[in-house]
């Protein structure tokens, strides 16, 4: 079902004590406002901090996500965490994906595509990230490269598992640089991406599936950005971790 969602992707930020606090005001804030089955407020937090946070958050406001996860299922990967570890602990969804794990720690799409079937299996939904570099949107190749990046991410996605898939487009020129996509900018992906998924399955399944923008997403841009046809959310970063921006981006889904 093609929701609105605003998810905080934390990513290697906050202590213990301080994400927990984000959190629990994050959560006091949300009492005034009504989410329904079709609004979502999701937040990625540091692994260490996951079990504490889903116990001091209403899980029917905000819905607790990891930012990462093994391709295996279990054994000798030293240091890695699985999809069903972390779904016993409550987890709901995973980013799988992400351009920082892309480029700093060497995931291909295989194993991308290998990470969202450990989703599945373990009835997780996946947020599914893509997007172009600078280089490649300069020279006019970002179409083909994230259209790329979808098809082989689902290449042994069915048509029951892509409707439970969220995808986040972030162009890596975006991530961190304060400097975002213009909505237009943003709407052409999105409709492109959409138009890929038309391709791969049909289009009411394209039509039901929910695409994030991701990428200096704050609380002067979210408004205008979540009124494009084809922009269902965000994925936020640094405007995450401050309560009251986050809360503004929230209400501008
Ligand atoms: P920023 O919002 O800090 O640019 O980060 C975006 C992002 O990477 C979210 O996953």
């Amino acid at each position: 079902m093609r929701r609105k969602i605003a998810a905080g992707n934390w990513k290697m930020n906050t202590l213990l004590n301080e994400g927990v606090t984000l959190a629990e005001e994050l959560n006091t804030l949300l009492d005034g406002i009504e989410l329904y089955d079709d609004k979502r407020v999701v937040i990625a937090v540091p692994y260490t901090h996951i079990s504490s946070i889903i116990n001091v958050v209403d899980y029917k406001k905000i819905a607790v996500a990891a930012q990462n996860c093994s391709q295996f299922d279990n054994g000798a990967y030293t240091g890695e965490i699985s999809a069903l570890m972390l779904k016993s602990i409550g987890v709901q969804y995973i980013i799988v994906g992400h351009s920082e794990r892309r480029q700093i720690f060497g995931e291909t799409d295989d194993i991308v595509s290998q990470k969202l079937t450990q989703c599945y299996k373990n009835a997780i939904f996946p947020i599914l990230c893509c997007g172009e570099s600078l280089n490649e949107r300069e020279s006019v190749k970002h179409l083909e490269i994230v259209g790329t990046q979808i098809k082989n991410a689902l290449q042994n996605v069915d048509t029951f598992n892509i409707q439970r898939t969220i995808i986040a487009y972030e162009p890596i020129w975006a991530i961190g640089t304060g400097r975002t996509a213009t909505p237009e900018q943003a709407q052409e992906m999105h409709a492109h991406i959409r138009n890929t998924i038309a391709d791969l399955y049909t289009k009411e399944i394209a039509n039901e599936i929910t695409i994030l923008y991701g990428g200096s997403v704050n609380a002067a841009n979210s408004a205008n950005l979540f009124a494009k046809e084809d922009i269902d959310g965000g994925l936020v970063g640094g405007a995450s971790l401050k309560v009251n921006e986050f809360m503004q981006i929230i209400e501008s889904l």
